[in-house]
């Protein structure tokens, strides 16, 4: 089925950086009107200089909140009156040991990851059926298979996948579509603001952003997506390698993702 955006309402949650913001310019572009959330509404704002408030709404909103989740999805209801996509972007990772970890890391990344997916879609799910419209979730690989030094980060995402497809399945015939993409590394501000074992950012990424997929081009393979109406989406082809050999060679994949982290600048692994 084919998807056009023109004029449909498009809710971002995490957009004032990396692939929310892709994802929101690229809405934009496809002639969608974008509602989009961040903790920080001034940096949001700073982040979309020239759009005219009559396509974006910025509105200020920690998804950790059950309160500003619906509070943001009311006020874009309240200013457009319909909501057509979900786009459960907003997240953040980690970097440490579970050893070492304080285990508010792990909750914070829930209550981020999981259930702020969790909280939006269920404030936004009247609107968002009504229009027949698409829930998405933004996982990543280690949703798939977990990764070491990132426990909290790979449970989110697990957990988001399975909330993700029982409601698929609820939903199945109702018009209504589900799906969960899976980046790979792309180039953003996540590895910057990952927590390290205190639960303090840890400031500094180990790649090079500059070498990785452009969350650009992650939000255009999204976008598409949605388009399409995909089930899923892998991307890169590390992380399609890296699924494929998850299912088949569970064993083998410990090690070879255990020495790839272990060759990380700093990794954890190496105490
Ligand atoms: N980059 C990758 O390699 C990669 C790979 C796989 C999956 N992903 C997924 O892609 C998504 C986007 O990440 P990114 O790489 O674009 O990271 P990013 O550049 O750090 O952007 C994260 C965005 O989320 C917002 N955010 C963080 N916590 C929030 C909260 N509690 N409530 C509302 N907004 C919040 C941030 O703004 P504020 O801090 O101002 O709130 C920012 O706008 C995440 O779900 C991540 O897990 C990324």
């Amino acid at each position: 089925m084919n998807y056009s955006f023109d004029n449909k309402v498009v809710l971002i949650t995490g957009a004032s950086s990396g692939i929310g913001k892709a994802l929101a310019d690229d809405a934009l572009k496809r002639g969608a009107k974008v509602a989009v959330c961040a903790r920080n509404v001034t940096k949001l704002k700073a982040a979309f200089p020239n759009i005219c408030e009559d396509r974006l709404f910025p509105y200020e909103a920690d998804v950790s909140k059950e309160e500003d989740c619906q509070s943001f999805v009311q006020a874009t209801l309240a200013h457009w009156q319909r909501i057509d996509v979900v786009l459960n972007n907003a997240g953040m990772s980690m970097r440490a040991l579970f050893q070492d970890v304080d285990l508010n890391v792990l909750k914070n990344l829930m209550d981020i990851n999981f259930w702020g997916t969790v909280y939006i879609t269920k404030a936004a799910l009247p609107s968002v059926m009504a229009n027949k419209g698409v829930i998405v979730g933004v996982s990543s690989i280690a949703g798939y298979r977990g990764l070491p030094g990132r426990t909290g980060y790979s449970a989110s995402k697990f957990a988001m996948q399975g909330f993700l497809e029982s409601l698929r399945t609820e939903l199945l015939h109702t018009g209504t579509h589900v799906m969960w993409v899976a980046p790979g590394f792309t180039g953003s501000n996540i590895r910057n603001t990952a927590l390290a074992a205190d639960g303090k950012a840890q400031k500094e990424t180990p790649l090079k952003e500059d070498k990785l997929m452009s969350a650009a081009q992650c939000a255009q393979i999204i976008l598409d997506g949605i388009v399409k109406r995909k089930r899923t989406i892998v991307m890169t082809t590390q992380g399609k390698v890296t699924v494929m050999m998850n299912k088949l060679f569970g064993k083998l994949m410990d090690n070879m993702v255990f020495n790839h982290f272990l060759k990380e600048p700093d990794s954890p692994l190496k105490k």
